[in-house]
């Protein structure tokens, strides 16, 4: 099967002259999302992480059935202000102003293995303050892993030397 047939792209979204690719037409088709689920469980079961981490909002689309596949528990990477209780930020540049995304500040303990779950890596800005969060916590991050990869966009560059999965390009 190939997942790229899946996945359905809408142009001028969500500015003129963006090509987005959206991976609605990937969940609403029951045997892509298994497949695609099951393709990302090999590569992350490997690791033998002890939680996934999964980044609000698309990534939790992947870490919750893949937490439940691997019988694991995953922990949600919040946009600031969701979460109750403690919580550890990190705030980040945007190319105007910042974003601060959080967790709750007993989500990790420190030297737990953790693989990180988005949709889509992009420019890398989201990811990279992720995995900055989840190592200032102590995590000990594994892998990197999401469905599309915008290799134009050369996000993986800005990871250092975390592996990183995905299971569809675009160049
Ligand atoms: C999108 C996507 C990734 C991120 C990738 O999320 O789901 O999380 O952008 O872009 P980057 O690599 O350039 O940082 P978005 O912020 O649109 O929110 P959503 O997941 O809640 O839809
Ligand atoms: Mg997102």
């Amino acid at each position: 099967m190939n997942l790229k047939d899946h996945i359905r792209e809408v142009p001028d979204y969500p500015k003129p002259g963006i090509l987005f690719y959206d991976i609605s037409t990937l969940l609403a088709h029951a045997e892509a999302w298994h497949e695609t689920i099951e393709q990302l469980a090999l590569v992350i079961e490997k690791e033998k992480p002890d939680v996934l981490a999964g980044i609000e909002s698309r990534g939790f689309l992947l870490a919750a059935p893949l937490a439940m596949r691997l019988g694991m528990g995953f922990m949600m990477i919040r946009k600031k202000g969701k979460l109750p209780g403690k919580t550890i930020p990190y705030t980040y540049d945007l190319e105007y102003g910042t974003d601060t995304i959080e967790i709750q500040e007993d989500a990790i303990k420190p030297g737990q293995r953790v693989v990180m779950l988005d949709d889509l890596l992009a420019t890398g800005g989201t990811m990279e303050a992720a995995v900055a969060l989840m190592k200032q916590a102590g995590a000990d991050v594994r892998r990197i892993a999401c469905i599309i990869e915008l290799n134009f966009l050369k996000g993986r560059e800005k990871l250092g030397d975390i592996p990183v999965t995905s299971l569809i390009q675009y160049d």
